[in-house]
């Protein structure tokens, strides 16, 4: 195995309010410790086919060691990136473009503050976002910028104005994952509501046509499924895109949780990982272990994976992408 991706879950904590998630308003939980970060970056540069680091949490940017792992990550030869709620940016953007780091990917659910701020359970979440970019693209132009969107009930109304926004910010990329089902029903398309998502999906389908700037990553143009079928069963909560023949992403990507000290295949397996826990009580060093896992997940994912993000999908299509040093990931 050749992986090149690294993820990071830098914290288990999170300053934002966001109603999918269950990092949502953790305070107290667990960081990962420069032992953890220090081992992690030498098992990378003795394994050698490592080409980006990614840090992610919880909230990454609540971790108050972050601008040295970055720096020291920078230095090591590794792109860098990390996934953050963007609240915190004012403060340290200019800290991290100098600490090297690469490419910001922001979560934004929204293009004005009635839709993105409440879902994200932050006041004033998107306003400090904009500030963030603004300085971070003073201190470097060409800082990759790749907006994450989670689309639900809640804002495929807004899709069109968000699309517009982000080519208005000139953002780089833009991952688009459709809300992922869990025990809570507010996650769920409602299926009264089945004509009007068709002609929200279809109005957002148009507005891409629009434009050329910001690239859709992966399968994200057809987040919600590419015929009348796979739509409505969208819908219906009964469809999510998958890859199409084996899941060819575990052979590149690891995710590491510092806090139980797990590495694990895919970012999705990171988020259903009492799941993989049972099926992998397997006694092994934790990096042979997460080998051992992806095997099993190429073989068997379809059946045991929920439903993937279609940027995930696409890339466990088309792996090879994960070679490039060009963030198409
Ligand atoms: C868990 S967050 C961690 C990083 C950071 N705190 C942030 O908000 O971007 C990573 C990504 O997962 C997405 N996410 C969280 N809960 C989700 C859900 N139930 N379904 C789909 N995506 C989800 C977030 O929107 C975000 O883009």
């Amino acid at each position: 195995m050749n992986p090149t991706v690294m993820f990071v879950r830098l914290s288990e904590n999170c300053n934002a309010g966001c109603f999918m998630c269950y990092f949502a308003h953790q305070h107290g939980l667990y960081n990962i410790t420069d032992e953890q970060f220090d081992s992690l970056i030498q098992y990378m540069n003795d394994k050698g086919t490592y080409n980006l680091i990614r840090f992610t949490g919880g909230e990454p940017l609540l971790h108050k060691n972050i601008i040295n792992y970055i720096k020291k990550s920078h230095e090591a030869g590794y792109q860098t990136s990390i996934i953050t709620n963007g609240y915190l940016l004012p403060n340290y953007g200019q800290k991290l473009v100098d600490a090297g780091l690469d490419q910001v990917i922001i979560s934004i659910d929204g293009s004005k503050p009635e839709i993105h701020d409440k879902l994200r359970g932050l006041k004033s979440g998107l306003e400090r976002i904009k500030k963030g970019i603004e300085i971070m693209r003073e201190q470097n132009p060409d800082i990759m910028l790749r907006a994450n969107t989670v689309v639900s009930p809640y804002n495929i109304a807004d899709m069109v104005d968000l699309h517009n926004m982000l080519e208005e910010l000139h953002f780089n990329s833009w991952s688009i994952i459709p809300i992922r089902p869990t025990d809570s029903p507010n996650t769920l398309w409602a299926p009264k509501d089945i004509e009007f998502y068709k002609e929200k999906y279809n109005e957002f389908l148009k507005n891409i046509d629009k434009h050329n700037s910001v690239e859709l990553l992966g399968y994200s143009k057809a987040w919600a499924g590419e015929n009348d079928e796979e739509i409505s069963k969208t819908f219906n909560n009964q469809f999510r895109i998958n890859p199409t023949n084996k899941c060819n992403l575990v052979d590149y990507v690891r995710f590491y949780i510092p806090d139980k000290d797990l590495v694990v295949p895919c970012n999705c397996a990171a988020h259903r990982i009492n799941q993989i826990e049972a099926d992998y009580s397997i006694e092994s060093d934790k990096y042979k272990k997460a080998d051992i896992m992806a095997e099993w997940l190429k073989e068997n994912g379809k059946s045991h994976c929920t439903g993937c993000e279609p940027l995930n999908a696409y890339v466990a299509d088309n792996p090879k992408i994960l070679t490039k040093k060009d963030f198409k990931y």
